[in-house]
């Protein structure tokens, strides 16, 4: 499992979740990941955000297929609408996790990296125990079966993640 970089920020440690358009992919893991932090209790330590490298869908609400598996799964993704990661995001973020590999390659240019410690920009599913380093694929031009798939992935990744957290924030 990777370190965590270190809390740059005032307050709460606060991640930001990276996606291209901001309704599919990071909107899921926001909301999956921030159930994980309320229930270990940690949501007065961490905080998580959804952006996307595009700004195409600025202000609109999550894909209907993504909303459509989190409330199958019992989660409410009524209150997302979607965000542009533009230059003001990365100085504000302690850790930043992209979806995908082209994310991250977005996303590089505008992350400084100090050398000292673990790095702030990484792929989400760096943090996933099954199938580490790999991408969350995007599933906007597929069928549904490609929204669940993004959930599973994603609800062990968090839960992962969380583990981390615990161990690296609260227990350290
Ligand atoms: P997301 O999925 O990056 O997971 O939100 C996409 C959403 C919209 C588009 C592509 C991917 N698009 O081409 O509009």
């Amino acid at each position: 499992m990777p370190q965590l970089p270190p809390q740059r920020t005032d307050g709460p440690y606060r991640i930001a979740v990276v996606c291209l358009g901001n309704i599919c992919r990071s909107p899921v893991a926001a909301l999956v990941l921030t159930a994980r932090i309320e229930e270990a209790g940690l949501d007065d330590r961490v905080v998580v955000d959804s952006a996307g490298t595009a700004d195409w869908h600025r202000g609109q609400p999550m894909d209907s297929r993504a909303a459509e598996s989190l409330r199958s799964a019992d989660y409410d993704p009524s209150a997302h609408r979607a965000r542009h990661f533009d230059r003001t995001w990365p100085e504000r973020y302690d850790l930043i996790l992209a979806m995908d590999t082209n994310n991250l390659a977005d996303l590089t240019p505008l992350v400084e990296e100090g050398a000292d410690h673990p790095p702030r920009l990484r792929l989400f599913r760096d943090f996933d125990p099954v199938d580490p380093g790999t991408d969350v694929p995007d599933p906007y031009f597929g069928g549904e079966e490609g929204f669940a798939d993004v959930l599973d992935m994603v609800e062990r990744t968090s839960a992962a993640l969380v583990e981390a957290l615990q161990r690296e924030l609260v227990d350290a």
